[in-house]
């Protein structure tokens, strides 16, 4: 079976990435069924670094001229995705890539589509502030300046200071910056879905006959969807402050051949022929709300994207996944496995007040949402 699956399997021990039980002034509140995520030595969480993080992620002054925050592709009540097929940088310009949805990326160990070098969240932030291919929020060159603005700011003199007790007289800087805003950003875990009620809940009314029957093709070799979107997450990426390997999977789903924009994939960073159109699988824990999909944002709901998977991807790549078979399904079968797919939306998670804007409404702060 042509099945190749990049396991980077790198082998951490969890003591020596995870910081010690105890000391964090953080609590989880997570189900039994999972760990929490890794958490880095240097970026110990606590309530406080979380609500700074949550300050920063929507404050648009992080970005050149004031319009545009981590938010602003990232929205809440989408799962912190932004609704388009590609994201618009803050020169009105179209990058090449969809925006990931938020959920649960502490269990990420590789970010973003494709880049494998990119394991940490700390600094994967400085690419939308600061990169220029494409143009996100505009800061590079200029951080300096964003940050003495942040620091104008009475709400940041008190509040860098209090989530970073260890640095004297702390500031915003490129250190607190990103660490503050991964902070928040592996804070948002999701995992009070319905089905999450219904499967680890021992509720059996918590999802319909319909979705019941959809899980089972999910997990029916005849669709080999679970191949790939596996275990708890529904992907086969996944690290935990427990687990002493990470898992890494990219695949090409026959989705590059006819691309208008071609993306690479990993063969981008790797330079290996095979690794042409492989992207890594997406988490499909609130995929109902995330669409359009993939990572061109080149199917625009469930049902297109089962279409391609029965039609066995667009056709034409060699490289695609000896997973993507096709396979015929009925109507019926297509509404019960979005049925499924539905049933994996945490409503607490899209609407927890933990996790929004935590901006009066007239603050400088706040910038125009690029709602969908
Ligand atoms: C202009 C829109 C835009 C802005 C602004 C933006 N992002 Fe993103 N974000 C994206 C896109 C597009 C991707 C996918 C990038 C890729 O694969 O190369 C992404 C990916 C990510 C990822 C990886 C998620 C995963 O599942 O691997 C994280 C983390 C992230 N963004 C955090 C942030 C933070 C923090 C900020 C603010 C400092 C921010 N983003 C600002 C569009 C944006
Ligand atoms: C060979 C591994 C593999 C198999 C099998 C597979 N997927 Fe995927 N899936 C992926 C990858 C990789 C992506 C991202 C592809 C991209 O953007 O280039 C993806 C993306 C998706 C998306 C879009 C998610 C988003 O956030 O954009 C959905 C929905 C989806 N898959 C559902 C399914 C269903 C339903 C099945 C079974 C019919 C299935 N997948 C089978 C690997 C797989």
């Amino acid at each position: 079976m042509a099945h190749k699956t990049l396991r980077a399997g790198v082998l951490i021990l969890a003591g020596a990435i995870a910081a010690p039980a105890g000391t964090e002034d953080w609590s989880w509140n997570l189900p039994d069924f999972i760990p929490p995520p890794p958490v880095p030595e240097d970026n110990p969480m606590s309530e406080a670094k979380v609500d700074l993080g949550r300050h920063l992620f929507y404050d648009g002054r992080l970005s050149l001229d004031g319009t545009m925050a981590c938010a602003s592709c990232h929205v809440q009540s989408l799962a912190f995705s932004d609704g388009r097929a590609v994201s618009i940088g803050i020169d009105g310009e179209a990058t090449r890539k969809n925006a990931q949805g938020l959920a649960n990326v502490g269990y990420m160990p590789i970010l973003t589509w494709a880049n494998p070098h990119m394991d940490s969240i700390e600094f994967q932030a400085l690419v939308p502030l600061f990169g220029d291919d494409p143009r996100e929020m505009g800061s590079g060159g200029h951080d300096v300046a964003i940050f003495e603005r942040l620091m104008a700011d009475p709400f940041y003199a008190d509040a860098f200071p209090k989530a970073f007790p260890e640095r004297e007289d702390a500031q915003a800087d490129l250190f607190t910056v990103t660490r503050a805003l991964a902070a928040f950003q592996r804070s948002l875990t999701s995992f009070d879905s319905p089905y999450d009620r219904y499967r680890h809940g021992g509720d059996e009314d918590a999802i319909s006959e319909a979705a019941k029957r959809g899980e089972q093709h999910f997990f029916d070799h005849r669709f080999e969807c679970y191949h790939c979107h596996v275990g708890t997450l529904l992907t086969d990426n996944l690290q935990t402050a427990t687990a002493p390997w990470q898992e890494t999977g990219f695949h090409n789903t026959g989705l590059h051949a006819i691309l208008p924009t071609r993306t690479p994939g990993l063969i981008e960073f790797t330079g290996r022929p095979e690794d042409e159109g492989r992207f890594r699988t997406p988490s499909l824990r609130n995929v109902a709300v995330t669409a359009p999909y993939m990572h061109d944002g080149s199917v625009a709901d469930l049902a297109a994207a089962i279409a391609h998977y029965a039609q066995g991807g667009r056709g034409g790549h060699p490289g695609t996944s000896g997973l993507l078979v096709g396979f015929e399904i009925t109507e019926a079968e297509t509404a019960e496995l979005i049925a499924f797919l539905e049933s994996l939306t945490d409503e607490t998670f899209l609407t927890d007040p933990r996790h929004a804007d935590p901006w009066p409404e007239d603050h400088a702060a706040r910038v125009d949402r690029a709602m969908p």
